[in-house]
């Protein structure tokens, strides 16, 4: 199923992408690398604009709402899942915040943005693992040939510009944002290069 192979693609590519910003904050906990404040926030906006107001919502659209309409089955997880995506700006004011505070100069702002990263890291995980063990089955179970219709068109629009077999019309920046994290990431993720340069 298409929509499924981009939902996959696009968790991937995020899963990715919270790795590399881990290491990212890492690095700079050890002082090999400076922070680079006008990427971490492209970095953050990057999860704001994709993974929050683009990947969820055609989750909850395409995916979740035929669901329900066909079984009462996974009822409590769908409901769990659907108040986590309905909680995104809150997650991201999170990071805001503690990012803000870290370019304040605030002794402990490195800190308080790790630990805010870290928890919104973990969050995912969870996140991403339930959508993929427990609704996954259930959508090959219940979805209709006319359902899967609907969600592969409706995942081909708005697709993650960092995911890896998509057709973007997303803005370049993010694509150059990528390359960057991934050049400082360590391998598998990243290349394993050593520090960006900026
Ligand atoms: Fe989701
Ligand atoms: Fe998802």
């Amino acid at each position: 199923m298409e929509a499924i192979r981009i939902l996959m693609d696009e968790h991937q590519s995020l899963a990715a992408i919270i790795h590399a910003i881990r290491h990212i904050i890492q690095e700079i906990k050890l002082g090999r690398l400076k922070p680079d404040f006008p990427l971490l926030d492209a970095m953050v906006n990057y999860l704001d604009e994709y993974p929050e107001k683009r990947h969820h919502p055609r989750e909850d659209v395409y995916l979740f709402e035929p669901l329900k309409a066909r079984t009462n089955e996974g009822a409590e997880v769908l409901a769990h899942l659907e108040r986590e995506h309905a909680a995104a700006e809150e997650r991201i004011q999170k990071l805001e915040k503690a990012l803000q505070y870290y370019r304040d100069g605030a002794p402990d702002g490195l800190a308080q943005f790790s630990d805010a990263f870290d928890a919104y890291a973990e969050f995912y995980r969870f996140h991403m693992i339930t959508e993929e063990r427990e609704v996954l089955p259930l959508l090959h179970k219940y979805l209709t040939p006319e359902d899967w219709e609907r969600a592969n068109q409706g995942f081909a629009q708005n697709q993650d510009p960092l995911g890896g077999t998509k057709k973007s019309d997303a803005p370049e920046d993010f694509a150059a944002i990528f390359s960057k994290i991934v050049a400082s990431a360590p391998a598998p993720i990243g290349l394993g290069a050593g520090p960006y340069k900026g």
